[in-house]
């Protein structure tokens, strides 16, 4: 079957479609049917089920005498280390981890923060939790205390899992200053954190309430897979919003299984046995799903990769991992290449490399430009594959399935939609638009498997940011359109999300620390185009009335408190301090318009602009940042 008799397949009966999926899962209670619709546009999958995520990803793989397999590589160049860890020893190691969180009180249900790096014992804590049906929650390391307050906050864990630090090229990151700040800055405590310690650095400890990772484990008891119903929380993964407040995406247990097993022959083409090489972050979505999920459900290898695609040490290092470890399927942002393709065009590291074992590039997080993947195409001679998917879908909504058919690869589109997702272009009044026209992306409910069911402990917002636009859809927030053959474009994002280096960030939560300056009466965020990152964040500053500090100085000072309180990852470096701000004369600050002006694009001015001179002094202040050229 091809693609398109697979789409129609399931678009014909999506509940045989699933069904079928789902008999490549282990089920302590098998599902009576695949949709469970509870109303009012809330879904769910094979709730009424039974399974283990953890029996699922690791011991039925030992159990069916695949023991022996390399499930995790740990490849570290930062700090020169090598492992590899077996299907057995992984589901070895991870049940007394389980063993020793349960007998400090872990259950099913409870919630525990992860904040690690790329490391195994991140994998191996994910899986101890799932294996005890315990919901976790993993923050990634480039954010602030403040930020692992705000979610410590919201999911209210029982227990946060640590490690002591990450390391960055050239710099330690101390995790549990940030750690105890953040605990300090939260009203909700943990009754306990475990400390994995590094060799790089060794934490202090608090009394009463911090455990060594390996002081805790010792002489306990293994603890076996819980099964939880299908509609169990998997995990909670906070995702930037256009507030402050970051959405906790919650994943299903069984919907997760099923779909991302799908997804591992059928859009990566890879069968068990197979090394799949996700190169992010367990931080990320990503991570969730490709470095530590669906690459074990499936009895894939996985690498465990702490390093960066520059510098650690050269732009050799991803070809060098793909090689040694004979990767047959490798998934990266597009900024990582453009990394590689800034100090190595030529491709002169890949020729050092035999990299006859990989058959095909995934690209996501971001969208992929025809420069990047035609170099990717030229330098390593597989398909190079944009797909596009977001944190609250937990895998591609549009890809090239290659384990299907392989489609013709049109630059600057992802692709098609996949089963599960019937996509649609919709204008401001939620009518379908021609094809060719630009209008918001959104898919027909319900979401497949897999997706998020809700947020947590937030309806509410769920159903307002997701739901009520566009009425029997997903509002997916990016804005594109879908072509003669059904290809989609994913132009830009419809809300005030940007994309820095695939990471997604919010301008909003930026704009929420600028205002917080003492000399700050309003300012604007915006993301401006940039050759490396894709976009990189842009502060306007109006100051208060009689505030004759010298704007460098305010300018230092809001660096350093986005630094602080979201973290190195927003990357914000860029700002500038202006009389007033462009608005509609209903006070809607006309941030697209800033954006076209910035990067030098072709824009009309807006009919509803207050005053149209203020852009004039918006353009100057962006030329003088080099920008606006
Ligand atoms: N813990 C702590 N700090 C982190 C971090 C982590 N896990 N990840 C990044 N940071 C810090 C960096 O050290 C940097 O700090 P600095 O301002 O002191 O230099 C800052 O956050 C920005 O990091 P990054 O976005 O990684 O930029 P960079 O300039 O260091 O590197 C690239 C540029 C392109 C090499 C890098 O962004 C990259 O590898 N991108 C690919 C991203 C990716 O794979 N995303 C996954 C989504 S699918
Ligand atoms: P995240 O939730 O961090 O995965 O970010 C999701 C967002 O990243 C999407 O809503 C898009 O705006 C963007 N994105 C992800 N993949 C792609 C892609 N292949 N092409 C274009 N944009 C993408």
């Amino acid at each position: 079957m091809g693609y398109k008799d697979v789409y129609a397949a399931w678009k014909a009966d999506p509940e045989k479609f699933w069904m079928e999926a789902a008999e490549a899962i282990d089920w302590d209670e098998k599902p009576s049917k695949a949709l469970f619709d509870k109303g009012d546009n809330l879904y769910e999958w094979f709730a009424d089920a039974k399974c283990n995520t953890c029996w699922n990803a690791v011991d039925r793989h030992v159990e069916a005498g695949r023991g022996e397999q390399t499930a995790i590589i740990y490849d570290s160049p930062i700090t020169h280390t090598k492992r590899e860890i077996s299907y057995v020893e992984l589901r070895n190691r991870v049940a007394t981890l389980a063993g020793a969180l349960r007998a400090k009180g872990i259950g099913k249900g409870d919630r525990v923060i992860i904040y690690m790096p790329m490391i195994v014992e991140a994998l191996e804590a994910m899986l101890a939790c799932a294996r005890l049906g315990a919901v976790h929650s993993v923050v990634f390391g480039g954010f602030a205390a403040h930020e692992l307050a705000v979610r410590i906050d919201d999911a209210k864990p029982k227990a946060i899992i640590a490690a002591s630090c990450g390391l960055e090229p050239g710099r330690v990151v101390h995790y549990k200053p940030l750690l105890d700040n953040a605990i300090e800055q939260s009203s909700h405590k943990p009754e306990f954190c475990v400390i994995f310690q590094r060799e790089q650095e060794v934490a202090t400890l608090i009394e009463g309430r911090d455990v060594n990772w390996h002081g805790f484990q010792y002489g306990v008891e293994p603890a076996e897979c819980v099964p939880v119903e299908g509609n169990h929380p998997s995990y909670i993964l906070y995702t930037s919003g256009t507030t402050g407040q970051p959405k906790g995406v919650i994943r299903h247990t069984a919907g997760q299984l099923v779909a991302l097993n799908w997804t591992m022959k059928n859009i990566y083409n890879v069968d068990p046995g197979d090394v799949f090489w996700a190169a992010s972050d367990v931080g990320w979505v990503v991570g969730h799903s490709y470095i530590a999920y669906a690459p074990l459900i499936h009895g894939n290898t996985t690498i465990v990769f702490e390093g960066k695609p520059v510098g650690t040490p050269d732009a050799g290092t991803f070809w060098r991992v793909i090689s040694e470890h004979k990767v047959k399927s490798f998934f990266t942002a597009p900024t990582a290449f453009r990394a590689v393709k800034r100090e190595d065009p030529q491709g002169e590291f890949v020729k050092k490399y035999d990299l006859s074992c990989l058959k095909a590039v995934y690209l996501a997080g971001e969208r992929a430009d025809p420069d990047t993947i035609t170099w990717a195409q030229k330098q390593l001679n597989v398909p190079v594959i944009d797909h596009w998917w977001q944190t609250e879908t937990g895998w591609a909504i549009a890809a090239n399935p290659l384990g299907i058919e392989a489609l013709p690869v049109k630059l600057g589109s992802p692709s098609v939609p996949m089963p599960g997702y019937e996509v649609h272009i919709l204008d401001e009044g939620g009518h379908e638009v021609p094809p060719g026209t630009l209008g918001a992306i959104a898919i027909k409910l319900p979401l497949p498997p897999g997706t998020l069911p809700n947020l947590w402990n937030a309806e509410a917002r769920f159903k307002k940011s997701y739901l009520e636009h566009f009425p029997g859809y997903y509002e997916t927030g990016d804005a594109g359109m879908i072509d003669e053959d059904g290809y989609l474009y994913i132009m830009a994002r419809t809300d005030d999300v940007i994309n820095v280096a695939g990471h997604r960030l919010s301008t909003g939560a930026m704009e929420e620390v600028l205002a917080g300056h003492p000399d700050v009466a309003e300012c604007a965020v915006i993301g401006v185009s940039d050759t490396l990152k894709g976009q990189a964040p842009l502060g306007f500053l109006c100051l208060n009335a009689g505030c004759n500090r010298p704007h460098d100085e305010i300018v230092k000072d809001v660096v350093r408190d986005v630094r602080n309180q979201i973290g190195p990852v927003a990357a914000f470096k860029l700002a500038c301090v202006v009389d007033r701000l462009p608005k509609t004369r209903s006070g809607k600050i006309l941030r697209g318009t800033m954006v076209a002006i910035a990067d030098g694009a072709e824009w009309k001015m807006p009919a509803t602009i207050d005053d149209p001179a203020i852009l004039e002094e918006i353009t100057e202040a962006l030329k003088a940042l080099g920008f606006a050229k």
